[in-house]
């Protein structure tokens, strides 16, 4: 295993264990509104403060891209760090949310690691060598057609620019697929594309934290990412769609033209 996959693991869980202790504390918890429908919790910034200490431990001159503490550091390595994907659930007590950390080296993402400390699955993926949730390899689904399709997504909530386009989305994926789901992180809604829980994914307005790390698990598995107009960059614009090859065509056929229609 590349060094760095293996830091990545050993700080995703730590970060997810302490996470899942303080799951069991709700009551005792201190929730900050960071602006309306945003939230943030000791959780999320121990669970980072955890994360950076481990990753500094062994790569002291790596940079930091993190959602709590910001971009930190100047280095060609990147740590692309979520800590709590799911906050919103967390407070509530779902048990959908997970840690997300990418490594990116010379602007390209290299390893992926995305741990959901409830059902304690570890997702990984490094470039080249495949996506793994545990010890098995893990691909995209094989569905083909959309209405067939369990397709995840994620419901706008704090920008509501683009909401009538996405209610057109919505609507169109509605009508065209077999199911829609939206469980409320978008790092496992796309680890659950990696390994063929769902067929595809599309949200908009993401941050680089939110996708890094998914970006790459559904690559390796076999899947593929992009904007909402089919084109490979997503990371830094934040709209993504992502799927198995099938799956990925046909929701940028049907999703693209709606964001054109504001
Ligand atoms: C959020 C989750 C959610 C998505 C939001 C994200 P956070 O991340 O991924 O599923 O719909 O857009 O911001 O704030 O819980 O880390
Ligand atoms: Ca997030
Ligand atoms: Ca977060």
């Amino acid at each position: 295993m590349h060094p760095l996959l293996n830091i990545a693991i050993r700080a995703a869980r730590r970060a997810g264990d302490g996470i899942a202790r303080q799951a069991k504390r709700l009551d005792h918890l201190t929730v900050t509104a960071k602006q309306r429908n945003d939230f943030v919790t000791e959780a999320d910034q121990q669970a980072e403060q955890v994360i950076i200490e481990t990753v500094r431990k062994a790569y002291p001159d790596h940079a930091f891209l993190a959602e709590e503490s910001g971009a930190s550091g100047s280095s060609d390595t990147c740590w692309i760090i979520d800590p709590l994907d799911g906050t919103t659930n967390f407070i509530h007590g779902v048990p959908q949310f997970a840690v997300s950390i990418a490594v990116q080296v010379a602007g390209r993402l290299e390893h992926g690691v995305i741990y959901d400390p409830m059902r304690q699955e570890l997702f990984t993926a490094s470039r080249g060598n495949g996506a793994f949730l545990d010890d098995r390899r893990i691909r995209v689904s094989a569905c083909r057609h959309l209405r067939d399709g369990l397709i995840a997504t994620g419901l706008p909530y704090r920008d509501f620019t683009h909401i009538d386009a996405y209610f057109g989305m919505l609507r169109q994926i509605m009508l065209e697929s077999s199911g829609i789901r939206r469980a409320g992180s978008a790092a496992l809604d796309l680890a659950w594309v990696a390994c063929g829980r769902h067929d595809g994914f599309w949200e908009l307005g993401l941050q680089p934290w939110d996708i890094a790390a998914g970006m790459l698990l559904v690559q390796e598995a076999g899947g593929v990412t992009g904007n909402l107009h089919g084109q490979p960059r997503c990371l830094d614009e934040g709209n993504i769609v992502a799927g198995n090859p099938a799956m990925f065509a046909a929701l940028v056929r049907e999703i693209g033209p709606h964001l054109e229609q504001r």
